[in-house]
């Protein structure tokens, strides 16, 4: 069951010092259909976003959607699409570093340059307005010798600076379900990918 409230079979230790083959086979078995539903899980924390203004003039899955459409209305390919619609995820458990959080999701299923752009995504958005907050709007500059600067400062300037406008008409959450669902069945990067592959 991809819930995690399976009744099915438990591994037998008490401490992992006593854990044989048996366990982790039974383990693993479990963690494989656990892991199925990763793209349900994350989806349903994008939804806590809903109605969450946060004195912004849209809420902030709004924003989530409306950098989402913006990126996919403008070609770009599947990851990136997931990429502009998640870079926000971390806003509820990340109040200090939402880009770490949505960094830290996308990380196995990416490439480079879009983990990059969603890892630092924060610093470049702020050339639109850490000026008005006592901040150096400045800040990307610290990243300028990065081959991803341009990629990074492109995103936050065509599509998630520009992702507050009301009357935008964003895609709903479901034209993203299957973009999401398949970025998230290829994972490539994960120091657990040899013993989780079927
Ligand atoms: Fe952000
Ligand atoms: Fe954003």
């Amino acid at each position: 069951m991809a819930d995690g409230h399976d009744m099915g079979e438990r591994a037998k230790f008490r401490e992992m010092l006593e854990g044989t083959k048996e366990d982790w086979d039974i383990i693993v078995d479990h963690s494989k259909s656990f892991n199925k539903g990763l793209a349900k899980r994350v989806l349903n924390h994008l939804r806590l976003l809903d109605g969450d203004f946060g004195g912004f003039p849209i809420d902030r899955l709004e924003h989530s959607l409306q950098t989402a459409t913006r990126a996919h209305r403008d070609g770009r390919d599947e990851e990136y699409v997931v990429c502009a619609l998640l870079h926000d995820i971390g806003d509820t458990l990340g109040s200090y570093n939402h880009p770490d959080v949505a960094a830290a999701i996308l990380k196995p299923f990416v490439s480079e340059a879009n983990l990059w752009m969603v890892a630092n995504h924060g610093a470049f958005q702020g050339y639109y307005f850490f000026h008005h907050l006592g901040l150096d709007r400045n800040m990307r500059e610290h990243f300028k010798d990065s081959p991803h600067y341009e990629y990074c400062a492109q995103f936050c300037h065509l599509y998630d600076q520009a992702a507050f406008d009301p009357d935008y008409q964003s895609e709903p959450l479901e034209f993203f379900i299957p973009m999401v669902e398949n970025v998230f069945s290829k994972p490539v990067n994960s120091m657990y990918l040899k013993a989780m592959q079927e």
